[in-house]
């Protein structure tokens, strides 16, 4: 699907993703892992700012993408909501030139089943991440129960075409072929959410 096609579908789900903020479920989760960040954060595919609650406002600096003009207005409009000060840059996140190694923690959730080349982009993350910083995700993707696996699998075509996403990713596997080296995981909901504290590996730039 072409890039436009996609964030015109993006920017007609801003109340979905508005109403995801609000479940309470995913919410338990996005806690656990957004209270890690601190220092220079990178969030990536910000949509609605369902994260925006969970920061610990005195410890970060954040830096929020989207390519989406209307996700962005209504992270804007959460931010705002919780006094969070953010600075929002509008566009597409495979062509953001970042310095590397400028960032504490990048943040992505629920966002890697968008990018067309997802390793590439992970490996993105690696450069832009400091050498002690984190990279944060919370990503959805395959289960380990077989059919549930066979039907996202089957039914991937038809909720890219709806969506704009992938649901038939397998996100250990992308993370294990990336840089990223992982601190720690944890599995949700027949394994298809995943939590994952991962650090950069600087050792494939030198
Ligand atoms: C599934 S939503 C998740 C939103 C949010 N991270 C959350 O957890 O609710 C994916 C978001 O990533 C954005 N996105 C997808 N591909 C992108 C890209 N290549 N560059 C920038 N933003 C992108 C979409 O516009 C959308 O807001």
């Amino acid at each position: 699907m072409e890039k436009d096609q996609r964030i015109r579908k993006y920017d007609k789900q801003v109340k979905i993703y508005e109403n995801t903020g609000k479940n309470q479920k995913f919410n338990e989760l996005r806690k656990k892992i957004i209270k890690n960040a601190y220092g220079k954060v990178l969030e990536v595919g910000v949509g609605a700012g369902a994260n925006f609650p969970y920061y610990n406002k005195k410890n970060v600096e954040i830096t929020a993408v989207d390519f989406s003009s209307e996700m962005i207005k209504s992270a804007k409009r959460a931010a705002s909501t919780y006094q969070l000060k953010v600075e929002f840059i509008q566009n597409d996140v495979d062509k953001l030139l970042m310095e590397q190694n400028s960032y504490d923690c990048i943040v992505s959730t629920l966002s890697l089943c968008s990018y067309p080349e997802p390793i590439a982009t992970l490996n993105k993350f690696n450069g832009w991440c400091r050498k002690d910083g984190s990279i944060l995700l919370m990503e959805h993707g395959l289960s380990s129960n077989q059919f549930l696996s066979f039907a996202k699998k089957m039914i991937d075509p038809l909720h890219t075409k709806i969506a704009g996403c992938h649901c038939n990713r397998n996100i250990k596997k992308l993370i294990d072929e990336s840089y990223l080296q992982v601190d720690h995981s944890e599995r949700y909901w027949s394994d298809i959410v995943n939590l994952i504290w991962a650090k950069p590996n600087k050792q494939v730039f030198t």
